[in-house]
């Protein structure tokens, strides 16, 4: 059988996340990352000399160059409609990092503008596509957890505060992964109820902690907590930790069942299963979303029903009350 044809990728927007995308493109055998776009030009020029690729002057010339067929938009939040519309228009399939844009309506104008395109447009939902969750939800498929109980999607990793700065707060930031992880796992929810805080030094106005607890539709309860005010180091630690108990089984997955001992990004060590989800999920998305049509494992439907989670955790924090879903 002849090699399948080489998928050429292009990146719009090149920051701390890029690195992970490159290297799982690099990884991908029937890929290339043949170029990108970033808005400080001296920084996207030393990230394309780094990854090895072409640097575009303008996101316009990106999208338009006839030998990409894919597009990742890794910038921030505000701007993923933006940029996922152009790449879209320009007839690439699209990649788009999460949260998949800043409303519901925004969300809903990516989905108008794939299908208008018929080109594929996958959120990067990364942790569902880690093969512990995958396994997981082949269980609860196949009835061998029985009725499910409860799910914990735990989250302390301290990110200091000017990294903190360039981020939205927590909800929508950390809870993003929890909300979709929890559609993934155990359906669409009834109710939300949700609480935040901010504990760091005071120049970052952005929540550092929430914690939101879940009624789902099949009747099961779940517990999210996102926090970057401080790494828990304590024994069986809870830096990335999901739990689901079923009436008939229950499983776990944690960040520290592979840790390599040296700083990574923010991280103060390597949690190794974290840049294998991008991994997994540029995978998926190069091997079989994009040659074969197949739909992700969480799609721009499933982006909007998590953008409801997180806008009822904000309402819920501000009005201080359960919100229906
Ligand atoms: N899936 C994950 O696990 C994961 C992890 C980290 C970040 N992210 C997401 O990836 C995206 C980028 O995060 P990052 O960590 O690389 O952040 P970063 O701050 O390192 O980089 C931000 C990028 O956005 C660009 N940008 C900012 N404002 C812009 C504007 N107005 N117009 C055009 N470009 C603009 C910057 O030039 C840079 O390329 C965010 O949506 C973030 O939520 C996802």
């Amino acid at each position: 059988m002849s090699a399948p044809a080489t998928l050429k990728v292009g990146f719009l927007g090149a920051g701390d996340v890029s690195t992970l995308h490159a290297e799982a493109v690099h990884e991908c055998p029937t890929a290339e990352l043949a170029g990108l776009w970033n808005r400080t030009r001296a920084r996207g020029i030393a990230r394309a000399e780094e990854f090895g690729c072409r640097f575009f002057e303008t996101p316009e010339a990106l999208v338009e160059d006839p030998t990409l067929d894919a597009v990742f938009v890794l910038t921030n939040m505000e701007t993923h409609l933006q940029y996922a519309e152009l790449a879209l228009a320009a007839g690439k399939h699209v990649l788009v990092e999460k949260p998949t844009a800043s409303t519901i309506a925004e969300i809903e104008a990516m989905r108008t503008a794939a299908e208008a395109s018929g080109k594929q447009c996958m959120p990067v939902h990364n942790y569902i596509y880690e093969p512990g969750l995958t396994r997981t939800r082949r269980l609860i498929d196949e009835g061998k957890l029985g009725d499910l109980v409860s799910v914990y999607v735990l989250y302390n990793i301290h990110h200091p505060e000017p990294v903190a700065a360039r981020y939205p707060g927590v909800i929508r930031q950390i809870l993003t992964h929890h909300a979709y992880i929890l559609l993934y796992l155990a359906g669409p929810p009834s109710a939300v109820s949700a609480m935040k805080a901010t504990i760091n030094d005071g120049t970052v106005p952005q929540e550092n902690l929430a914690m939101a607890t879940v009624e789902m539709q099949t009747g099961c309860l779940a517990h999210l907590c996102a926090s970057f005010a401080s790494d828990d180091h304590s024994g069986d630690p809870w830096t990335c930790l999901i739990k689901v108990i079923g009436t008939k089984g229950a499983t776990r997955f944690s960040y520290r069942d592979w840790v390599e001992n040296k700083p990574a990004v923010v991280h103060s060590q390597t949690y190794s299963v974290y840049p294998d989800t991008i991994k997994q999920t540029v995978r998926h998305f190069l091997e079989r979303c994009v040659p074969n049509g197949e739909p992700p494992l969480s799609s721009l439907d499933d982006a909007i029903t998590c953008q409801r989670i997180i806008e009822a955790c904000e309402t819920s924090v501000t009005e201080r009350r359960t919100i229906d879903l």
